[in-house]
């Protein structure tokens, strides 16, 4: 089997997961780079990396190392992607695929002619696509058991005072609703079908002053097929209740996930249909899935299109929440 390097640049929070599920697969030699290189150092002495890197243009000029996954602050999503697909890298970037679209069309763009040149692949890591309840919905909606679905819900509420460059506008792009409620966009976006008509939102700022984004946002987002999709999206709230992280309401049943996703239909008790297994196990997989569609040259499960349509709803429900009106797409 050849061997592939994989690059993590930006071996900061969410790393450690990446770097689980590359160092998981057969025949990866893992490599960090940090610009806070005891960072990189650290990481890789304890997933025995083989090297480490300061600065990300060296990374990208060495042969061996063939994908690049990138791990960085919002503002330098469009830099390093588009540098890393015209070097010819493979290259798997975090969310949100950037904070403008301009930069997304960018990076969108710089992967088209990557693929056209090398060949190579490129993947958002919009780790909610791997959570087994949501990709059990789909199936279920998809088989038509729900019936007709009318409504999705997706809800994320939690207390976080962020660090950081995340508390900095400039850096992060947004607020809470961006960094993380794109992942419950995404999830309403595939349930609901993926034919966004509108999006109508406000924002609030009242809990976690140390950063400069909201701290609360709620969405509503209407489908073309009539679907209702709802995001609701929370780093400001005190104990929250629990609430289901998807519900797919339908015609002839409801499918929502609490500890687990349960499924109802009429005249009949819910029952438990698929497990939900701990959150962060979902980015390790995404890796090995991304690795493996290197290798055997599938698809990549989340393209590029998928991620702009994600920060194009986020990006109209904030000039919705500024406006006071309902935004229609395209921006
Ligand atoms: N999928 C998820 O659930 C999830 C969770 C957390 C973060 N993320 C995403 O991961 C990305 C990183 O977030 P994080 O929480 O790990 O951030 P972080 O601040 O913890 O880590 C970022 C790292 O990048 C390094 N860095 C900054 N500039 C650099 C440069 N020019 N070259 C090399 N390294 C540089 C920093 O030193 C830091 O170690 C973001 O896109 C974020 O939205 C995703």
């Amino acid at each position: 089997m050849e061997r592939l390097g994989f690059c993590i640049i930006g071996c900061g929070g969410i790393a450690h997961l990446h770097a689980e599920g590359a160092s998981s697969c057969e025949g990866v030699d893992l490599y960090g780079c940090d610009i806070d290189i005891k960072r990189a150092e650290e990481l890789m002495g304890e997933f025995g990396g083989k090297g480490v890197f300061r600065d990300y243009e060296e990374v990208l000029r060495r042969e061996e190392i063939r994908i690049v996954d990138i791990c960085l602050p919002h503002h330098l999503h469009r830099e390093v992607a588009v540098a890393a697909l015209e070097a010819g890298k493979h290259v798997l970037l975090e969310k949100p695929i950037a904070s403008t679209l301009k930069e997304a069309d960018d990076i969108i763009e710089a992967a088209r002619r990557a693929k056209e040149r090398f060949g190579t692949k490129f993947m958002v890591a919009e780790c909610w696509r791997f959570y087994p309840p949501a990709v059990k919905a789909a199936q279920l909606i998809e088989e038509g058991v729900l019936g007709e679905p009318f409504l999705v819900q997706a809800n994320t509420f939690a207390y976080y005072v962020p660090s950081g460059w995340r508390r900095k506008l400039d850096e992060m792009g947004g607020g809470a609703f961006l960094d993380r409620g794109i992942h419950f966009v995404h999830m309403t976006i595939w349930l609901g079908g993926g034919d966004v008509e509108a999006v109508f939102a406000r924002t609030t700022h009242r809990t976690v002053r140390e950063m400069e984004g909201e701290d609360s946002g709620f969405a509503m987002i209407d489908f073309k097929s009539g679907v209702v999709g709802q995001v609701n999206v929370s780093w400001g709230t005190i104990s929250p209740p629990r609430l289901p992280n998807i519900a797919v309401y339908g015609s002839e049943g409801t499918v929502y996930d609490l500890d687990g996703l349960y499924l109802a239909v009429k005249g009949r008790e819910p029952v438990k249909v698929e497990e939900s297994r701990l959150e962060p196990w979902m980015i390790p997989e995404e890796v090995r899935h991304f690795i493996g569609c290197v290798r055997t040259g599938a698809e990549p499960a989340v393209t590029g299109e998928m991620a702009r349509l994600d920060l194009e709803v986020v990006l109209a429900a904030y000039e919705s929440a500024r406006t006071g009106e309902r935004v229609t797409l395209p921006l």
